[in-house]
């Protein structure tokens, strides 16, 4: 079997820094897979990335089978078969991710461009650069037809880890005892962590935790959660940021088990009134192989109905904002 090809671009950064070992380990695409990384990033930075380089030669890592970097996307991403947006300007301490649509919105134009024109054809695209929901929009828009919408994903996995471990915490459970809490929207401080379908060890969340609780602190401290970590540690989430992007792909790549979902962002369908073509949050099943399914039928009560609508009319407000990059 030939190497999985895997392009990371803002290869020089903390996010790609912690990516990095976890993919030539054999975390991301199985332990009998091999790996070909490309590593990307813009020109002031590709210095950088040699000392990158150095290090992952260091690991001696038997599944390592190619590795090199670049700053050219159309090098890099040459019959990539996944391409892991990465590379952004991160948000500082007081911002909002949807502050960054300015600096940003470019970046993906020219990913999505490089992808259509030279990646695998069964390419798959995950977005990990904020506000990450409205740069796959955007990234997605630029590829044009040639990469279909199911290809592409944005990720909110981060926000989901933190909505479990955080649920886990408050009943005394382990995180591994909480399933079918995921997020709906965008990854952003309207993020819906929807516990109304989540349970606990087999039993309903809402009978493990307070209402009020759930519907106040915890919501709120998963949307602040990446601002949180901004104004403790003066940067942003870094290796937390990379275990959800080894989640994320290893989600879409594994059958889902039966009595859970996962969430990422992807292109709607059209979905619970979510307008077709925004990138939002949904729960999924995955068909074991990169694709999936959006999971119908989840009731929502009105709590989360009135949140999803905030979340959704967000994402429709950065849509019109880079209108002119679609
Ligand atoms: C996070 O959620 O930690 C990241 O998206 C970084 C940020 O800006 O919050």
């Amino acid at each position: 079997m030939t190497a999985v090809r895997v392009a990371v671009t803002g290869a020089s950064g903390q996010v790609a820094y912690s990516i990095f070992p976890r993919i030539a380990a054999g975390e991301m695409f199985g332990k009998d897979v091999e790996v070909d990384i490309r590593l990307v990033d813009i020109p002031p930075m590709i210095e950088k990335t040699k000392g990158v380089m150095m290090e992952l030669e260091d690991g001696a890592y038997p599944l390592l089978a190619g590795l090199s970097a670049t700053s050219d996307r159309m090098i890099g991403f040459k019959d990539a078969d996944w391409v892991l947006l990465v590379g952004s300007r991160p948000r500082g301490p007081g911002m909002e991710r949807n502050d960054l649509i300015g600096a940003n919105g470019p970046i993906f134009v020219d990913d999505g461009k490089a992808i259509a024109a030279v990646a695998a054809p069964g390419v798959r695209v995950a977005v990990v650069g904020n506000p990450c929901n409205t740069n796959c929009l955007i990234a997605r828009a630029a590829a044009g037809p040639k990469v279909p919408d199911d290809r592409w994903s944005a990720m909110t996995r981060l926000d989901q880890n933190r909505a479990r471990s955080l649920l886990a915490a408050k009943t005394g459970a382990r995180v591994r005892d909480v399933k079918k809490l995921v997020i709906w929207g965008n990854h952003s401080s309207t993020l819906l962590p929807e516990f109304g379908n989540a349970t606990v060890g087999g039993k309903p969340a809402t009978a493990a935790a307070e209402k009020g609780w759930l519907e106040g602190d915890f919501v709120k401290e998963v949307q602040g959660r990446g601002a949180a970590i901004i104004a403790a540690r003066g940067v942003s989430s870094a290796f937390s940021a990379a275990q959800a992007v080894v989640d994320h792909v290893k989600s879409l790549l594994t059958p889902t088990p039966a009595d859970d979902w996962f969430s990422a962002a992807v292109v709607s369908d059209g979905s619970y009134g979510v307008p077709k073509g925004l990138v939002s949050s949904f729960p999924l099943r995955s068909t074991g192989n990169g694709g999936y399914e959006i999971v119908q039928g989840v009731a929502l009560d009105a709590f989360a109905k009135g949140k999803l609508d905030a979340t959704v009319a967000e994402l429709q407000k950065e849509r019109d904002v880079v209108k002119d990059l679609l």
